[in-house]
C-alpha cells in the first residue's frame, strides 16, 4: 500500500469529483484499507461520512481527539453513535504533562489572551494528539467543506497534507453545503449533537464555540473574539505559515 503522490490525486480529484459519497469512500477504503481512518469530532458532516462509512458493510476505522474541553452534550453524541453504529472509536487524549505545564503556567482560560496562546492551547489539546493518531495511517478523513470558510475554499476531495508527513488528506464532503448535510442527517436519522438544536453551527470545545444569531456566518461561534482568516486550529492549517490549508 503505498502513498499516493501528485499524478495519481490529479488522477482521482478528476475521476472522482461528480461521484456520490459510497463511490469516494469505497475508493478510499480499497485504496488504504485499515490505513485510512475517519477523524471526528461528531459533527453533522463527520456523522454523514460515519453513516455512509458503516452502510458500506466493510471494516473502517474512527479516531477522535478529546481535548478535555468539549461540551457534555459532544460526548453525550459520541455515546449515542457508539450505541447506534456499534463503532468502535480510537480515542486520544492529550499529553497529561503538556496539559499540566500549559495550565500551571498560564492558566485555565489562556487561549483567551492572545492568538499565540491560542494557538499554544490548540497545539497541546488538539495537535499533539492528531499527530499520534496519524502515525500509523497512510491517508485522514476529515469533513471540512469550501463553504464552511474563508480559510477552507480552495479545499480539494483528496490532498497531499504536508503538514503531517505527506500522507493523504481526503475531504469527501468538499463540495457539500451545510443545506445537504442536514437533509442526509434528517433523512437518515443520524444521531446530531443536541447544541446545533440551541444555536450552535459549528462545534468545538465548550469555551471556545458559542451559538450564533440568525444572520451569523456558521463559523461566527468559533472563537468568536477572533478575525475569521484566523478561525482555525492548526488541524486544518499550519500555523506556522500564518493560516491557509
Ligand atoms: S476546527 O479546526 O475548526 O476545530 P472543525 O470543527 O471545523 O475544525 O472540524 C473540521 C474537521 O476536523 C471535522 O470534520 C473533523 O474531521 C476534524 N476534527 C475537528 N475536531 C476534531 C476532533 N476533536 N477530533 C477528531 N477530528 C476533529
Ligand atoms: Fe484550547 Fe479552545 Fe483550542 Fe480547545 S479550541 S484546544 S480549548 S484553544
Amino acid at each position: 500500500m503505498s502513498r499516493l503522490d501528485q499524478k495519481e490525486i490529479d488522477e482521482v480529484n478528476r475521476r472522482l469529483s461528480t461521484a456520490e459519497l459510497p463511490e469516494i469512500l469505497t475508493w478510499a477504503l480499497d485504496r488504504f484499507g485499515a490505513r485510512v481512518a475517519l477523524s471526528c469530532s461528531f459533527s453533522t458532516e463527520d456523522l454523514v461520512i460515519l453513516d455512509a462509512l458503516h452502510s458500506l458493510d466493510r471494516p473502517f476505522r474512527v479516531f477522535a481527539l478529546d481535548t478535555g474541553r468539549v461540551n457534555e452534550e459532544t460526548y453525550q453524541t459520541a455515546d449515542r453513535v457508539i450505541a447506534r453504529y456499534g463503532t468502535k472509536i480510537e480515542w486520544y487524549f492529550p499529553a497529561p504533562d503538556g496539559v499540566e505545564r500549559l495550565e500551571r503556567t498560564h492558566g485555565l482560560y489562556s487561549f483567551r489572551e492572545s492568538l499565540e496562546r491560542r494557538h499554544e492551547c490548540c497545539s497541546v489539546r488538539k495537535l499533539e494528539p492528531l499527530d499520534r493518531a496519524l502515525l500509523d495511517l497512510d491517508a485522514w478523513m476529515t469533513g471540512l467543506m469550501r463553504e464552511q470558510s474563508v480559510t477552507r475554499s480552495e479545499v480539494r476531495l483528496v490532498e497531499i497534507d504536508a503538514a503531517h508527513g505527506g500522507i493523504a488528506k481526503l475531504n469527501p464532503l468538499c463540495h457539500w453545503t451545510s443545506e445537504g448535510v442536514w437533509k442526509t442527517t434528517r433523512g437518515r436519522d443520524i444521531p446530531h449533537n443536541p447544541l446545533y438544536d440551541r444555536g450552535y453551527a459549528s462545534i468545538g470545545c465548550a469555551p471556545c464555540t458559542r451559538p450564533i444569531g440568525p444572520h451569523e456566518h456558521p463559523r461566527a461561534g468559533r472563537w468568536w473574539w477572533e478575525l475569521p482568516e484566523q478561525k482555525e486550529c492548526g488541524l486544518h492549517a499550519d500555523f506556522s505559515q500564518g493560516g491557509g490549508i
